[in-house]
């Protein structure tokens, strides 16, 4: 089955007077590997929590395919397939990996009640929590208790978790947050082995993984997308290039991938050759 196109359309989200989403028109078509960057603050979490609807808009749209889907509570967008990460370090950590994506499965199915009544007695959620678990290369952590993994299996805890839902549309924010940077490309690899008719939006402010595994990228700065394209316009963009440049943000270093600040490098050593360098 294939996933939804998910679309924003002027998109805005105020708290008080602060903009903090500004008018963000987005389209992802299914099967897409879309990368949301921007400096620290741009709004790109608060742009996720619209999507999943853990906050209301104060503007604009969100559709699934012809739906319209703004105002729909947050636990229903999950039921059309539009599912973002859990937070295991405060939901699950005394379970294991097991035992919580059992749980979750059998949310899915909506058995959660029974299933705690009889948790051994359902062989088909055990079997396809195992599944899951092996795939991440969780197999051999699955009966030990979640606080106790590493961190980085924690994450990818998080991401199996979100697949348990089945998701037709995953969101991840910074799913490789906190990793040490050897072992970020491993969570990404498993991101990028998912079935390709899922839609995979995330965000991540490592730019080496951002241009390893978006096909397209969105660039958000002050609540608005400033440049939208494939990897190569995005490295290829004035605007972005003046933006990342601009950041001085302590924690979220700017700066595009080595190659990609090349042909930044390139481009505007060519006289301008990027689009919109002397309109901006
Ligand atoms: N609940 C809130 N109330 C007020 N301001 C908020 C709230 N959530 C986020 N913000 C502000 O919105 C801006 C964008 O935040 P966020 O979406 O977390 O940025 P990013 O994820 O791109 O780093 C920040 O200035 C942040 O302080
Ligand atoms: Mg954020």
């Amino acid at each position: 089955m294939s996933a939804p196109t998910l679309r924003t359309d002027r998109l805005t989200k105020k708290f008080g007077a602060f903009t903090a989403v500004d008018g963000v028109t987005l389209t992802v078509p299914p099967g897409s590997r879309h990368a949301l960057i921007g400096p620290n603050g741009a709004g790109k979490t608060t742009l996720i929590n619209l999507l999943t609807g853990v906050i209301a808009s104060t503007g604009g749209s969100i559709h699934l395919d012809d739906d319209d889907i703004t105002r729909m509570p947050a636990d229903r967008r999950v039921h059309r397939g539009l599912v973002r990460t859990f937070q295991i370090n405060t939901l699950f950590p005394r379970l294991t990996p097991h035992e919580a994506t059992a749980l979750a499965i059998a949310e899915r199915d909506g058995v959660g009640r029974v299933f705690w009544r009889s948790f051994r007695g359902n062989t088909a959620i055990h079997d396809e929590a195992d599944d899951l678990l092996t795939r991440f290369g969780l197999g051999a952590h699955a009966r030990t208790v979640t606080s106790q993994l590493a961190y980085g299996r924690q994450r990818l805890l998080e991401i199996v978790l979100a697949l348990a839902a089945r998701p037709s549309i995953l969101l991840l924010d910074e799913p490789a947050a906190g990793i040490p940077e050897d072992e970020s490309g491993e969570v990404f690899e498993a991101i990028a082995a998912l079935p390709e008719s899922m839609t995979v939006l995330f965000i991540e402010h490592d730019m080496d993984l951002v241009f390893r595994f978006a096909r397209r990228i969105s660039v958000l700065v002050a609540g608005a997308v400033i440049a939208d394209g494939t990897p190569d316009e995005i490295a290829n963009h004035a605007d972005v290039r003046r933006a990342y440049l601009g950041s001085t943000e302590v924690g979220h270093p700017p700066g595009l991938p080595k190659e990609a600040a090349g042909s930044v490098t390139r481009a505007a050593d060519a006289g301008g050759a990027a689009t919109g360098a002397v309109h901006a």
